[in-house]
């Protein structure tokens, strides 16, 4: 049945824990008590991406676009939107360059510049009702590589389209499916990467929370290809609404024969279940994720072999990360030549990034590849929050490294990334301003791959510690010359002698910070200086004569150490301050000096 409007409430983590949940149910009790609930359909959706101003409704068929949506407004939505047809103009969202209200959602700034492959039905469909998966081609491709493509059809189209692996390596997707395609033997499995432990990444549980069923079909399609029967989901605890979802999704797809014995009444068979991780990073690394699986402690192994060839319970496995596998049905239903036609020469299709920082417009974009990181920053994420210049974007989390300034028109695809130090990793992108210390960024990564570190290997576990040793004197005003060339030595010989990826890329924000922000060391180190602002036992703060006694900042001190009387000049006591920087935030007069 056709209903007059449609109301889609995002329902993804980021909108859910600012209530709108709630805002899911007051719309419900007030299309009721409106008696409207036949003309308007209510549908609870995956993420819009636009998560700094979330919670959002999108109104259908007018594509009226509500932002910061709180509970209370459910009425006033319904009763002057739904009843009489008046958008309510104060929840509709505003360009903040022209304060104008965009057409639809596309002309909206921050979806102009995005392409959305892997997140097409994030925020289009009820992620719950698999008929809304289907009603968009959903299984779909299934069904052609099923009745129309022999295996060996499949992976040629995979193969065709250039897609590569969106965990963090990029190794060719098909490639990887033709060696456990190739491998004879009695068992072989399918296992989809959900671990997503990068810090401020969030792209893999966007996309199962709000359309889980896509991996589904892809990890059928692939189970097919190769000869497999089983796959598995290994997805961290901490994600439950994903999990819930996915739950749901297995048991819908059981139930209309597109998953489990003789799929769509062939002779195929594929079964999915999921494996919950406690939250490790190093379970994300392939040998180590495998190993969880079977029910060990969670420690990568050396390869080669490779799980294509000898993985799960030592049976050749597929191992694809969630966006890879998102990919894969519109490849089959839109064909490799489509799809290759996006990005760039040696990237191919689109990237999810997680955008996060000190940016107007943080949330989950996805662009073809060899967009620049200017469209991303300031066409998309409308540029650096305050209107400060923009310092760095970090990629690729604890294994990339930072891109600066001079590098803001580099099309972004995997090779480039390296070729200027840094990484696509898995999507998660931090920017930076001039008030972010570089020593403090990369002290941050080394102490998340330091406290993640499995300590198995030597290079990892000594080299990372030292590391951040290190750099923790550095940022003390502690640190020497001779430094510099330690942290290259003990980099250069982790990337070599670890294990796994987790130790070979632990150096990489160090020398990528090393090599830009060069300055940087040496001011804390020669200088005794934070130009940032950042290093706490580099700062002092003063009260300089522009003080005119407002009583402020003795007010917000947490250690009551500034004294003075009203209207006179006040002072800090230096052996008391703890160098919060309040005060300095607090005063309007420019009257603290922060050295
Ligand atoms: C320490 C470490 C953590 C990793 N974490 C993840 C992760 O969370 N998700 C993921 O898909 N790949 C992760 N990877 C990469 C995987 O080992 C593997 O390359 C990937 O799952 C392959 O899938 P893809 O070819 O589709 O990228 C990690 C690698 C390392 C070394
Ligand atoms: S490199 Fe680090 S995380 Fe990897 S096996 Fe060695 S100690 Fe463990
Ligand atoms: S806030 Fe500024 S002007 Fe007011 S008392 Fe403190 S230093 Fe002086
Ligand atoms: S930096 Fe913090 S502790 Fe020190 S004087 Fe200012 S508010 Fe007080």
């Amino acid at each position: 049945m056709a209903y007059k409007n449609y109301i889609m409430v995002c329902t993804g983590t980021g909108c859910e824990s600012s209530k709108a949940g709630q805002l899911y149910e007051n719309l419900n009790a007030e299309l009721k008590a409106a008696g409207v609930e036949e003309e308007a359909q209510l549908v609870k959706t995956g993420c819009f991406g636009f998560c700094e101003q979330g919670p959002i409704v999108k109104i259908l068929p007018d594509e009226t676009f509500y932002v910061k949506v709180k509970p209370e407004d459910a009425k006033e939505i319904v009763a002057e939107h739904i009843v009489k047809g008046r958008p309510v103009d104060r929840l509709i969202y505003k360009e903040p360059s022209s304060d104008k209200t965009p057409v639809d959602t596309d002309n909206i700034g921050f979806y102009r510049k995005q392409f959305r492959i892997v997140l097409r039905n994030c925020a289009v469909i009820n992620p719950e009702i698999i008929d809304e998966y289907i009603a968009r081609d959903g299984y779909g491709a299934l069904e052609k590589a099923l009745f129309e493509m022999s295996p060996d059809d499949v992976l040629q189209e995979i193969k065709d389209s250039g897609l590569r692996g969106r965990g963090g390596a990029g190794f060719p997707t098909g490639t990887k499916w033709g060696f456990t395609k190739g491998v004879e033997a009695d068992q072989k499995y399918i296992v989809c990467n959900a671990d997503e432990g990068d810090p401020g990444a969030y792209m893999d549980r966007s996309v199962l929370e709000g359309d889980p069923h896509s991996v589904l079909e892809a990890m059928a399609i692939a189970g097919y290809t190769v000869g497999a029967s089983k796959g598995f989901i290994y997805i961290r605890a901490e994600y439950p609404l994903a999990i819930d979802r996915l739950n749901l999704a297995i048991a819908q797809a059981k139930e209309y024969g597109l998953l489990g014995d003789n799929i769509l009444g062939t002779d195929f068979s594929f079964d999915i279940e999921l494996r919950l991780g406690a939250g490790a990073f190093v379970c994300g690394e392939e040998t180590a994720l495998l190993a969880s699986i079977e029910g060990k402690r969670g420690m990568p192994i050396p390869r080669p072999p490779f799980p294509a060839v000898k993985g799960l319970w030592g049976k050749p496995t597929v191992i694809n990360n969630v966006e890879t596998w998102a990919n894969i049905p519109v490849i089959l239903l839109k064909g490799a030549k489509w799809f290759n036609s996006i990005g760039t020469e040696t990237s191919k299709g689109t990237k999810v990034f997680a955008l996060t920082g000190k940016i107007n417009n943080s949330g989950l974009i996805e662009v073809p590849m060899g967009t620049t990181l200017r469209e991303i920053i300031f066409d998309i994420g409308g540029g650096i929050a305050g209107g400060k210049p923009f310092k760095a974007a970090q990629t690729g989390g604890p294994s990339g490294g930072c891109i600066t300034p001079q590098f803001l028109d580099t099309p972004i695809d995997y090779e480039s990334l390296m070729s200027i130090g840094s990484m696509m990793g898995s999507g998660g992108m931090i920017v930076m301003d001039e008030d972010d210390c570089m020593i403090d960024v990369t002290k941050f990564y080394l102490e998340f791959t330091v406290d993640e570190s499995c300590g198995k290997c030597a290079p990892c576990r000594i080299g990372g510690r030292t590391c951040y040793n290190i750099l923790d004197r550095i940022s003390k005003g502690k640190g020497e010359v001779e430094d510099l060339q330690k942290l290259k030595d003990i980099g250069h010989a982790m990337r070599k002698a670890s294990l796994c990826g987790l130790g070979q890329t632990a150096p990489n924000p160090v020398m990528s910070t090393m090599k830009y922000f060069e300055d940087e060391y040496k001011a804390h180190i020669e200088d005794n200086k934070c130009p940032a602002g950042k290093c706490k036992d580099m700062l002092s703060f003063s009260i300089n004569d522009n003080c005119v006694g407002c009583t402020a900042c003795a007010r917000v001190c947490p250690v009551s150490c500034i004294s003075g009387e009203v209207k006179q000049k006040h002072v800090i006591d230096q052996d008391k301050c703890i160098k919060c920087g309040q005060c300095f935030t607090k005063c309007k007069f420019e009257a603290i000096d922060r050295a």
